[in-house]
């Protein structure tokens, strides 16, 4: 039994395609996907295409993320208030232009969080950041883990979000995280993924990281006017895809941080392009 494991595309579907062309050969049974379908790339509907494609086709398991909560919650919606902060929505705005009626019926019709039973293997909880929450990051070492872990009664947790490949042990639990197609943060630039062995009533993970096109979703970025969008985010987006390691995430903190240090306080989104700026010039060497 072979199970083909992929999380956070973030609309990566130059990514996406060479994952799926890579695993034309290692015949696997089936495809879990763990969220975050949309986000950082350009045309999200192609993304969306192939997910169901593969349904129609394959045994999938599929569940949201946190990007399509913020799809289905309205937050890429024209919203005047929020011209002046492109860098902070121009990305959930993009989004939203490309997702259209099905795709949002599709994505409410997701749970955060399924029991993968499969015959004669023990049952997978897969989930996009914790199986209590779909923002929540598990991560090596952390003192929640044990809080998290303690409400799921499965072995064996398989999650994402945290664009991080991660394989740990702790309180009983085996965790596996395939890291990013999309978004990678190792420096690689490649689309990670992970599939899933199951033999002899055991499940064993091989990571796994597969070289694409970079330079082609750099220039349909380029196509679809995303640095006019959302300009520094996505200088971070190019960063990253020319083997940087500095995650939005980080520069969205610094931004907010130098904001409120200013201003007295931020509130998300409305964080100035100036401290985007500031935040991209300070952390973003590669560019
Ligand atoms: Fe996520």
């Amino acid at each position: 039994m072979k199970i083909a494991v992929m999380s956070d595309i973030h609309g990566n579907h130059v990514a996406f395609e060479s994952c799926l062309d890579f695993l034309k050969e290692k015949e696997v049974d089936g495809y879990i996907f763990l969220g975050d379908y949309v986000g950082e790339f350009p045309y999200t509907e192609k993304t969306m295409e192939l997910i169901y494609d593969l349904k129609r086709k394959y045994s999938c398991y599929i569940i949201r993320g946190n990007k399509e909560d913020y799809q289905l919650s309205g937050l890429g919606k024209d919203n005047s208030k929020w011209d002046d902060y492109p860098s902070t929505v121009g990305m959930l705005r993009y989004a939203a232009k490309h997702t259209r009626e099905k795709d949002l019926q599709f994505f409410a019709s997701l749970p955060i969080t399924m029991r993968v039973e499969i015959p004669g293997l023990p049952p997978l909880r897969i989930c996009h950041g914790s199986p209590r929450n779909v923002k929540e990051d598990i991560r090596k070492g952390c003192s929640v883990n044990q809080e998290i872990f303690a409400e799921v009664s499965e072995e064996y947790i398989i999650c994402g979000h945290t664009h991080r490949v991660t394989d740990m042990n702790e309180y009983e639990k085996t965790v596996w995280n395939p890291g990013s197609v999309g978004v990678s943060l190792d420096g690689s630039a490649k689309a990670q993924l992970m599939i899933l062995h199951g033999e002899n009533e055991k499940w064993k993970p091989e990571f796994l990281a597969v070289a694409y096109d970079t330079d082609k979703v750099i220039g349909e970025m380029k196509d679809e006017r995303l640095f006019e969008l959302a300009p520094c985010w996505s200088r971070v987006s190019e960063s990253l895809l020319r083997g940087g390691t500095v995650s939005h995430g980080r520069v969205l903190w610094r931004a907010m941080e130098l904001c409120e240090k200013e201003m007295g306080e931020c509130n998300w989104p409305m964080i100035p392009e100036r401290y985007w700026e500031q935040a991209c010039e300070e952390m973003l060497q590669n560019l």
